[in-house]
């Protein structure tokens, strides 16, 4: 399953450094064509030879030790890689990596690195979850870096607790569930709104909503991931752009809907993710409105609504709406689905705790053409992004053959 694929694997020095072995030898047996670099304390558990022989290659461990003079070999690996994993990956590796710190030949090869880089992080419980360790994870994952969660179990160091590298089997499953899906979009440009809109009611005051764009930047980064052209029309939220997409802010429910229509012609794929106001002030006030004894009314008007609007002007395009309910779900997702000639509704119900607006996971059924309906778990969003696509184009692809 990955033949031609060239994965280069740095290893950095925690007592899991055994696993990473393990790992080696895995995706050379599923086909992979595998490289490691070794950091100085991954060398004090294991010798480079064991590498060597099970990568089948020369191992990497000093910056200045060019074996090739036609080339510089830590630009060179960074270049070959189409997949970069860093396993077991230490509390120092991310530290530097997080802070842009090149000091030896795996983090000047990270630095150099244009190809996609995992880390699984393995370490002392307590190391784990050490403030200055999160906020490395979360510079990292802000700059684009994937992580392979570790998991809970026994720790060398005594513990019990999360910490242990992720199974090398699971990992190569990671890994090939990666490249059977790279290729899936490709040729493809997918358009994605997320987070909400405002719409002003004076220079110093909005109507928004909850929207945090959480949802929406993953279905954008799985897009991408997936190797479509991916443009993210995204209201003011503030996240950082998943790496290969296109981002266009907009402010407004008008601001979207011209930015959408900019690019629905060429697109194949429309993911409304955006929370889109559905109501905006009549007028919005010159100057910052005073306030005055008793109530206060403000006119509201519709908003377009937009993934109606395109369910009508729609050729090929697969138009994907979301529904944010609170009740009723399936009932009112279906109705969205015909009133909007949508293809899919993505519902999920808003109630339910750590699903829907600002969590970081979420739970949804989707309902489709001919009473099509399928329950997805709770899940992270960005997991839930990439089996969502995976669904999808699966099934566009059995109704095209
Ligand atoms: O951003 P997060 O914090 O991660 O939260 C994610 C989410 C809850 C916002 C997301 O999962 C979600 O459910 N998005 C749709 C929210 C919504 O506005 O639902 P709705 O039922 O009001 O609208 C249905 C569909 O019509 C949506 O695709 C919406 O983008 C679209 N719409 C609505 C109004 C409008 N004027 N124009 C539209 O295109």
């Amino acid at each position: 399953m990955l033949e031609n694929r060239k994965i280069l694997l740095c290893v950095s020095g925690g007592i899991a450094v055994y696993k990473a072995v393990a790992l080696v030898s895995k995706l050379s047996q599923a086909g992979a064509s595998v490289k490691v670099i070794m950091t100085e304390s991954a060398q004090q558990f294991v010798q480079p030879l064991t590498f060597q022989v099970m990568s089948r290659n020369d191992v990497y461990t000093d910056t200045f030790d060019e074996k090739d003079s036609s080339v510089i070999a830590h630009i060179d690996l960074a270049d070959w890689a189409d997949l970069i994993i860093v396993a077991p990956g230490t509390a120092n590796v991310i530290g530097k990596l997080a802070n842009g710190i090149g000091d030896d030949m795996v983090t000047t090869t990270l630095l150099a690195a244009t190809a996609p880089i995992w880390i699984a992080p393995a370490m002392n419980v307590h190391m784990y979850d050490h403030a200055a360790v999160k906020r490395n994870l979360q510079q990292l994952h802000e700059d684009g870096i994937r992580f392979i969660e570790p998991s809970e179990g026994f720790l060398a160091c005594g513990y019990v607790g999360k910490g242990r590298l992720e199974e090398p089997e699971k990992i190569t499953e990671l890994v090939k569930d990666y490249f059977t899906r790279e290729h899936k979009l490709s040729g493809k440009k997918v358009v994605v709104t997320a987070g909400p809109t405002r719409e002003r009611i004076d220079p110093v005051r909005f109507l928004t909503n909850f929207s945090s764009g959480k949802m929406g930047y993953a279905m954008a980064g799985a897009a991408a991931e997936m190797g479509a052209e991916t443009i993210l029309i995204s209201g003011p939220v503030s996240l950082p752009v998943p790496s290969g997409v296109t981002r266009i802010q907009v402010e407004s429910a008008e601001d979207m809907l011209k930015a959408v229509e900019a690019h629905f012609d060429t697109a194949n794929y429309v993911v409304k993710t955006a929370a889109v106001a559905d109501y905006r002030p009549k007028a919005i006030a010159n100057q910052k409105m005073k306030k005055q004894e008793g109530g206060s009314t403000i006119e509201l008007e519709r908003t377009v609504d937009i993934l109606k609007q395109l369910g009508q002007q729609k050729k090929n395009q697969v138009l994907i709406g979301f529904a944010a309910e609170t009740n009723d779900v399936s009932k009112y997702a279906k109705e969205k689905l015909t009133r909007k000639n949508a293809d899919y509704i993505i519902a999920n119900d808003v109630s339910e705790a750590q699903a829907g607006f600002e969590s970081d996971t979420n739970r949804v059924t989707v309902f489709g053409k001919n009473d099509f309906e399928q329950a997805f778990d709770m899940m992270p969003k960005q997991q839930l992004a990439r089996q969502l696509f995976e669904m999808i184009t699966d099934k566009e692809e059995s109704y095209d053959s």
